[in-house]
């Protein structure tokens, strides 16, 4: 294994020769959606996204389905794997079969394996002091599908926000392999705060993230200030709290969005200051138009990640 179960990584990748390693991962959720299509296309959206953060080109997935046979209609089943096939398809990648079992909440979610050149492995560990942080998804799906889930949310912000999470990070995986990245990771369940300590512990350095440049999905801030986090996004910022120095006071509606539970969120990418210009025009203009630098890498000091 040339990344194994040791560290945080978003996969496991094992050597096949000089030229070639195979990545592999697996992810599955519960409906965070009404849409059946949709579910399928962010739930795979969401496990192809382990391959990208590595660096790494998807080629088979292999679907989990848990669905309650006799219970919901057998259309709803075919439209989840619409949507699983069509983001395989869209990420270049085949389905190559996959296992169902009867469940009475339906879970779905890919086993992908895909293949990356054995030198050049983008970990999350790596980031080096004077990276700076790049962020190429804005913040805010869990508050949203959480808000949708109890009719509090604006049909537009829904929209907006599952167009975000549907959408591969593979231009943006693409670019940051072309531009030298140091370190990567996909932000999903543990949030901004979470992954990005990951990433600051496992490269031994402090991450400064300048709260205000972090994107966000339009219209989520009104819900955050109306306090609707999932019970996991509110985990998440009780278990950083600690590891997280704030320069200055913030909202908590604020503190909340950076640790809230992404799904199929973008990656968070350190770069060389030289590299961080350039890079983010690229991908500006070459499909990942959210991409934002919102930060930087410092030797570590005191905490492994500071708000500024
Ligand atoms: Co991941
Ligand atoms: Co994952």
């Amino acid at each position: 294994m040339l990344v194994g179960i040791d560290g945080s990584d978003d996969a496991g990748v094992f050597y096949l020769d000089s030229e070639r390693a195979l990545v592999q991962t697996v992810d599955f959720i519960t409906p965070i959606l009404d849409n059946p299509y949709y579910y399928g296309a962010v739930a795979s959206a969401n496990s192809l996204s382990d391959i990208y953060a590595m660096g790494g080109t998807p080629l088979t997935a292999l679907n989990l389905v848990c669905f309650p046979t006799g219970v919901l209609p057998l259309e709803i089943l075919s439209e989840i794997l619409r949507g699983a096939i069509d983001k395989i398809n869209e990420a270049g990648a085949v389905l190559a079969g996959g296992h169902s079992i009867n469940d009475k909440e339906p879970k779905f979610g890919l086993c992908v394996t895909g293949l990356i050149h054995p030198d050049r492995i983008i970990r999350n560990r790596g980031a080096q002091a004077g990276d700076r942080l790049i962020l190429t998804k804005p913040l805010g799906s869990g508050v949203i599908t959480t808000a949708a889930r109890n009719d509090q949310c604006e049909l537009p912000v829904l929209e907006t926000a599952i167009n975000t999470m549907m959408k591969l990070n593979r231009d943006a995986s693409l670019l940051m392999i072309e531009y030298g990245a140091h370190a990567a990771t996909d932000i999903t369940g543990f949030g901004l705060l979470g992954h990005g300590l990951e990433m600051a512990q496992g490269s031994q350095v402090t991450l400064v993230i300048e709260a205000e440049k972090v994107p966000l999905i339009a219209g989520v801030i009104e819900l955050a200030q109306r306090d609707i986090f999932s019970g996991g996004s509110r985990r998440n910022w009780k278990h950083v709290e600690k590891s997280v120095k704030l320069e200055k006071p913030f909202p908590q509606y604020l503190t909340g969005l950076l640790a809230d539970a992404q799904t199929s969120g973008g990656l968070l990418i350190s770069m060389a200051a030289d590299k961080a210009g350039p890079f983010v025009n690229a991908l500006k203009t070459k499909g990942v138009p959210e991409a934002v630098e919102i930060g930087e890498v410092l030797a570590f000091e005191e905490t492994p990640i500071i708000l500024r």
